[in-house]
């Protein structure tokens, strides 16, 4: 997508370097860092520099490729795969995209491993871009749907929670690849910002990605949402996954189902767009199989902000010893998810309707 009227991804590859925008400082600063090894690559996705779900996936993928070109065995393969599957717990594309290198490079020689797994890994990265597009299409046309079947509104009212935009992906999105498709139609969209404390993807990201598109939007505090419903101001809510079971159950950033729940109350459809490799094959319930990440109290009890003279600043919120429990994640049963948006189309969230996706290799 555009920045400043140029056209950036979230992550390129240069030669043997990965070229990523640093998303713990944004939106007060635009930068990109240059990464170089698998090491440099497991701490980037550690500290969020990346973040979202197909994103981490395509970045592990490539940190796999760069561990490769110094340690090639067996081994080193399995080593390297380890430590970068042990970044985040929750997100399954990150293990998706390390078994696709994995499985790819498995049968080579070791010498002929790294430049294959780059190659895999541009591969990753392209039809990430390719699957968003597409979702962008189908998730336009449902809310195209929503518009008309509500009369065609002068403004069709959508919520989103977290960044489940271009920053999360490599380019387009998922929930905001439908936002963005939708308004390049001409589809008059004003979206609601859940600010999604505590790392504010919602104020520092998303805000950023729609301002930049044009879109209008207004930033909200995450409780806020349910009153809003109530007062009849969301026509729509679409969300983005990190993880999302066989039988639909839907794991995304924290307040997702407190989301859903107040959704379904009010009568509004509750999408989620995801990719299928943010698919788990291989769990039902998730409630009781996902791992949430457990992240760190401090940021519950503190805040980063930009003071008026344009430093970054932690400022601390709760007093001195309080303890903070910080789920990253919850997990919305499909019960309370009206439709899955894919890039091979939209189904319902539940085991038939995902039984007819594709399975991709896992
Ligand atoms: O902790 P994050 O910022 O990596 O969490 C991101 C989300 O929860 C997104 O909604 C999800 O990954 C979809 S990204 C396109």
């Amino acid at each position: 997508m555009n920045v400043n009227g140029q056209p950036y991804r979230s992550i390129v590859r240069d030669g043997h370097s990965l070229l990523v925008i640093d998303q713990t400082v944004l939106p007060h600063t635009f930068r990109q860092l240059r990464l170089h090894s698998a090491e440099q690559v497991a701490d980037a996705i550690r500290r969020m520099v990346v973040r979202g779900a197909p994103l981490i996936g395509v970045t592990a993928a490539y940190g796999l490729a760069l561990a490769l070109r110094e340690d090639a065995s067996d081994a080193g393969l399995q080593a390297a795969s380890d430590a970068l599957l042990a970044t985040r717990p929750t997100a399954v594309n990150l293990r998706w995209a390390l078994q696709q290198i994995q499985q790819h490079v498995a049968a080579l020689p070791a010498r002929e491993r790294a430049a294959a797994a780059l190659a895999r890994a541009d591969a990753l990265a392209e039809e990430d871009v390719r699957s968003n597009a597409a979702i962008g299409e189908h998730g336009a046309r449902l809310l195209r749907y929503r518009w008309e079947l509500l009369g065609k509104p002068p403004v069709l009212n959508v919520l989103t929670h977290c960044n489940a935009g271009w920053l999360g992906c490599v380019d387009w999105g998922t929930a905001l690849a439908a936002l963005y498709q939708a308004h390049r139609q001409g589809l008059p969209l004003h979206v609601w910002i859940d600010e999604t404390r505590p790392r504010n993807q919602g104020s520092s990201l998303t805000t950023w990605e729609l301002q930049s598109h044009g879109i209008a939007a207004t930033l909200i505090t995450d409780n806020a949402g349910g009153y809003l419903m109530r007062q009849g101001q969301v026509d729509a809510c679409i969300v983005g996954a990190d993880r999302v079971t066989a039988s639909g159950d839907v794991c995304n950033k924290v307040g997702t189902y407190l989301k859903a729940l107040a959704a379904a109350d009010n009568g509004i459809p509750f999408y989620v767009a995801l990719p299928t490799s943010t698919i788990d094959w291989q769990i039902r319930d998730g409630q009781q199989h996902i791992e949430v990440e457990d992240r760190s109290g401090e940021e519950v009890t503190h805040i980063w902000g930009r003071d008026d003279d344009g430093q970054l600043r932690r400022v601390q919120l709760a007093p001195d010893g309080t303890r903070a429990r910080n789920p990253a994640f919850d997990i919305t049963p499909a019960r309370l998810v009206t439709a899955l948006v894919t890039e091979h189309g939209v189904v319902a969230a539940h085991e038939a309707g995902l039984a007819t996706l594709r399975r991709p290799a896992q």
